[in-house]
């Protein structure tokens, strides 16, 4: 499998580091616009190589997408991140031109590539990438989810005292500090609902430091993360190229899935060869349907300020 991973920063590196170290790809190639950069993370993961046992080889690009044809899928992590104070939803302006004519290059050349888009704000990023390339809704995969639950699994494990592989849960609806719905009355603990474990006061904290899980890190570190999502970003590329049906919650067109139409919002979702294989329905409370509703209203607002870079 070809993979290209568009933008060199910090979780542009850490997606190509997190696939080369899971030895599943045969070929990453990391783009950036900045001269020379590509290249030099290239070449520093690849003298990892006989240190982490790796055989997938890496190339930079200096902004050459001709270097990524072929690509089976191409992770789209261009733009600015978030700065401490700021939300996803204000970088629509920038990312909004950026992912679009990084879309167009890289479909020029991989006509049948699988997108994972990582900028931010992703679910409205989502939705550009499908207004802008026209491609089908299972070739193009928000990858939001996959790191909120990952987030969602840490604070479970925090607050049962125990390790994250002990845990299970899910986060759908928007990547966005309001909107993110962690399912907190599904998750479990050995198959055991947490419930029976945590108060309900320390169950509504899980779901708080969950929701603001990115905007916490930028606080910390002054620029937004990138271990937890290039990690993220790999599973979604994992499950693709060994087409493992895996169930991963990412951002999906919905078409009257969750009661929701022309609008990308995370859904649990089938991930194999083909990208989105199956938008998976499960049953919902009222308050989770109420909260997904509401998740939703708020990114069409976002959706609305495309009307420019979508014409
Ligand atoms: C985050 O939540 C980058 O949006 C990403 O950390």
């Amino acid at each position: 499998m070809k993979v290209t991973v568009v933008g060199a920063g910090a979780v542009g590196a850490s997606c190509a580091e997190y696939i080369a170290i899971k030895n599943f790809a045969s070929e990453v190639v990391l783009v950036d616009i900045k001269e020379g950069f590509a290249e030099g993370k290239a070449m520093d993961l690849m003298q990892c190589a006989s240190l982490n046992g790796f055989d997938t080889q890496i190339a930079g690009s200096t902004n050459d997408y001709s270097k990524t044809a072929g690509s089976d899928v191409a992770v789209i992590t261009s733009g600015i991140p978030r700065k401490p104070g700021m939300t996803r939803e204000e970088l629509i302006g920038i990312n909004a031109g950026i992912v679009k004519e990084v879309a167009a290059n890289l479909i020029k050349h991989s006509p049948n590539v699988i997108l994972i888009v990582v900028s931010n704000p992703m679910d409205t990023m989502a939705y550009l990438a499908h207004k802008v390339t026209g491609l089908p809704k299972h070739r193009i995969i928000g990858m939001g989810g996959a790191l909120d639950s990952a987030r969602f699994k840490y604070r479970l494990a925090e607050a049962l005292n125990c390790p994250a592989s002990d845990v299970d849960g899910m986060v759908i609806a928007a990547h966005s500090d309001t909107g993110m719905v962690p399912l907190i009355d599904k998750a479990t603990r050995n198959g055991v609902k947490v419930s029976q474990f945590l108060s309900e006061e320390r169950m509504n904290k899980v779901v708080e430091d969950t929701k603001v899980g990115g905007a916490t890190l930028t606080g910390l570190l002054g620029t937004s993360a990138w271990y937890a999502p290039g990690a993220a970003v790999s599973e979604i590329v994992r499950a693709i190229a060994q087409d493992s049906k895996k169930m991963i919650p990412c951002s999906v067109m919905l078409e009257g899935e969750y009661g929701q139409n022309d609008i990308c919002l995370g859904a649990p979702c089938i991930i194999g060869k083909n990208g989105i294989e199956e938008i998976v329905k499960i049953d919902l409370t009222d308050a989770e349907k109420a909260n997904i509703e509401a998740s939703a209203e708020a990114v069409r607002k976002v959706n609305a300020l495309l009307a420019g870079a979508v014409a």
